[in-house]
C-alpha cells in the first residue's frame, strides 16, 4: 500500500485548544465525519463519533472542547475525552475512546495520512 496524504486545512487555523476542523474521510468505501484539533502544541485528529452513541461530538461546528480546553467534550451526554489519545476520561463513554487518525503537520498544512485504496483522494 502507498501512503498518501491529503490537507485538510491551514496550521495556523487551529488553535490551542481552540475551535476544531471539520472533514470526512472515507472508510469501507462510507464518507465519516471527522475533525482535527490543537492541544498541547500538537494536532489530533479523530473520527467525529462518540463512544457511548455514534453521534457527533460538537454542539456546534468545531466546538469540541470543553470550557477547560483541556478536554474534548460529547455535547450529547457530556462524555469527555483526552485529545492527546482519544481514551475516555469521563461520563458515558464507559471506557470506549475515539477512533484515531494519522494526521501531521507540515510546511504549514495540517494532513491526513491515508493508505491507498482510502480516502476520496
Ligand atoms: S452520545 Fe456522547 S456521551 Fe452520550
Amino acid at each position: 500500500m502507498v501512503a498518501r496524504q491529503r490537507l485538510i486545512c491551514r496550521a495556523a487555523e487551529l488553535d490551542e485548544g481552540g475551535l476544531g476542523m471539520r472533514f470526512e474521510v472515507e472508510l469501507q468505501g462510507q464518507a465519516q465525519a471527522a475533525f482535527v484539533v490543537r492541544h498541547g502544541g500538537r494536532v489530533y485528529g479523530y473520527l467525529n463519533r462518540c463512544g457511548h452513541i455514534p453521534v457527533e461530538l460538537d454542539w456546534q461546528p468545531g466546538a469540541f472542547f470543553d470550557h477547560s480546553r483541556l478536554y474534548l467534550l460529547c455535547s450529547t451526554h457530556g462524555a469527555l475525552y483526552d485529545p492527546a489519545t482519544g481514551a475516555c476520561v469521563g461520563g458515558r463513554c464507559n471506557g470506549r475512546g475515539l477512533t484515531p487518525l494519522a494526521v501531521e503537520e507540515r510546511a504549514g498544512g495540517v494532513y491526513l495520512m491515508e493508505e491507498d485504496g482510502q480516502g476520496d483522494g
